[in-house]
């Protein structure tokens, strides 16, 4: 399979070039300023994995936003990596709103990753997003992991870098059925 992965220099990103790689995908890395266009029609397959910069976090909506378009007019599916907070939290409410998980200093992007699964939910690209758990690090890659919906995963709420970069390519190998899905450890 040929994968376009934007945001190939980033912690996630990275790690999902390696996946991709280690599994003798061709990758295409995307990175800040690429231009998209011809690009996107040479792939089967793309993986946002964009984080805005600190005090940016408004450019994650109309990021995603460009991103799907270009996936949309080259026909592609787009797995979208993003945040946990648009998960539900086992207490009721979003994830955003609990602040177990969301402290107030990290509150800027991850309402922004609410809004990136709006602008997603309002787009007709072909799109899955993916919530990590709370804790997205890096780590080890055990290649296991439990998948979710809709809800986040807890005890722990956590999972490498390694292994979530494994559930998105097994995602773009064999894809679910979930538009919205999450994984943890
Ligand atoms: N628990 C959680 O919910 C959790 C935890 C961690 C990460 N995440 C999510 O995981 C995803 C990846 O995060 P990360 O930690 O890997 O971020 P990261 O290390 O900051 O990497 C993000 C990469 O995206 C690039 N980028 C940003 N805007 C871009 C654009 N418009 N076009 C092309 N590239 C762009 C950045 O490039 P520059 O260096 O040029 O800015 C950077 O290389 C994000 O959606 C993030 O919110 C979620």
């Amino acid at each position: 399979m040929k994968i376009a992965v934007v945001g190939a220099a980033g912690m996630l990103g990275s790690r999902v070039v390696a996946e991709a790689r280690h599994r003798g995908h061709d990758v295409t890395e995307v990175f800040r300023g690429t231009a998209l266009g011809g690009l996107m029609s040479e792939v089967d397959a793309v993986v946002a994995a964009t984080r805005p910069r600190p005090g940016e976090e408004s450019t994650a909506g109309p990021t995603t936003k460009t991103l799907l378009d270009a996936a949309l007019a080259a026909r592609k599916r787009i797995l979208v990596v993003g945040g946990a907070a648009p998960l539900r939290s086992p207490n009721g409410g979003l994830v955003l709103d609990d602040n177990r998980y969301v402290p107030t200093h990290i509150r800027p992007i991850a309402a922004a990753s609410v809004r990136q699964l709006e602008v997603c939910r309002e787009h007709a690209a072909n799109w899955v997003y993916l919530s990590p758990p709370a804790l997205l690090e890096p780590g080890e890659r055990t290649g296991t992991y439990r998948r979710g919906t809709d809800e986040l995963l807890t005890d722990p709420s956590a999972i490498s870098a390694e292994d979530l970069a494994v559930a998105v390519l097994d995602e773009l190998e064999q894809p679910g059925t979930d538009r919205h899905f999450t994984v943890g450890c």
